[in-house]
């Protein structure tokens, strides 16, 4: 991982390799911490961060979902956010930045409200998550043999550091037996989400995508979706099953930090032609134009810094 200069930590400016916190800090031990995932892109007029208002928002709504008071306002995190992209003064295309909130230290007990909530923001530089050269020529998926855990015993709404143990066993055991990513499966055996992003297939021109039921409500989904319909794609949300991946003409992966990233395989069984699909090529580049400024209509969605 690329070092930066400064990370926000508690409304102070710290320098990076001071950014630390106690062993016994309460999230250390019992998993109950928030996370989010933004981007910011450089463009023609400088770094512009990507549905800025949106990751806030969900980072607060995630707190609150698992009990962690965060006292900073949306507006508060924003303009500490900018003012992070200003004082690491990056030079390349993408940063990624993680604002985060855990509990620190000096409660020990699983009872958690009496623990101290500390609040950070970090950014660096972060090329494509699943490569380059998987952008170009598409990923190869393995359907993770651990379930999406139930909504009956998580909470998958909230992007919940203790989720990602689910998505790390999968992805570990995609990686282990060769392939670039996990697909997990929701509880009824429906796809629900890869351990970082969400799917979507592509049969006879149709554009298809799971519902939320059972996967994180992805911002970036929502920009495709939107995106996709703008550019005159039937778009449907509908539960997908694992046989209707396996015969998909085209598959893709979306997310923050997986942008739009093409599928060319799902367990041994070739995706279409086995490589980015038209559609999906189409998808990816739409997307890029989005980010990094070149698509006027969807300029709402830049906070420039
Ligand atoms: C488990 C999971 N699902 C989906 C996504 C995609 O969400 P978003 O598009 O909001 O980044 C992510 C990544 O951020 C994720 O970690």
């Amino acid at each position: 991982m690329e070092k930066a200069k400064t990370i926000w930590m508690d409304g102070k400016f710290v320098d990076w390799d001071n950014a630390t916190t106690h062993v016994l800090s309460h999230t250390l031990h019992y998993g109950n911490g928030v996370i989010e995932g933004t981007k910011a892109y450089k463009t023609d007029r400088g770094y512009a961060i990507f549905r800025l208002e949106d990751h806030t928002t969900r980072l607060l709504e995630s707190a609150k979902m698992t009990l962690i008071d965060i006292p900073y306002s949306v507006d508060e995190l924003n303009a500490a956010q900018i003012e992070l992209i200003r004082r690491n003064e990056f030079r390349g295309d993408n940063v990624y930045l993680r604002p985060f909130a855990f509990l620190g230290y000096g409660v020990m007990g699983v009872y958690h409200k009496d623990a101290p909530v500390v609040t950070a923001l970090a950014a660096w530089e972060w090329g494509a998550y699943l490569g380059e050269e998987g952008m170009r020529r598409g990923i190869r998926l393995k359907i993770a043999s651990m379930n999406r855990a139930s909504n009956t015993s998580n909470m998958g709404k909230a992007k919940a550091s203790a989720n990602y143990l689910n998505s790390q066993m999968a992805k570990f055991e995609a990686v282990e037996c060769g392939y670039d990513e996990a697909l997990l499966l929701d509880d009824q055996g429906y796809v629900a989400e890869a351990s970082g992003a969400c799917f979507f297939m592509v049969k006879n021109g149709e554009i298809i995508s799971p519902p939320n039921d059972n996967s994180l409500s992805s911002i970036t989904q929502k920009t495709v979706i939107e995106m996709a319909e703008d550019m005159g794609y039937k778009v449907t949300r509908r539960r997908i099953t694992r046989e209707e991946v396996y015969v998909a003409d085209e598959a893709f992966l979306t997310g923050t930090a997986a942008e739009v990233t093409p599928v060319r395989e799902v367990d041994a069984r070739i995706i279409g032609g086995g490589e980015r699909g038209e559609i999906t090529e189409k998808i990816q580049s739409a997307y890029f134009d989005i980010v990094f400024g070149r698509n006027p209509k969807y300029s709402d969605y830049l906070t420039y810094i």
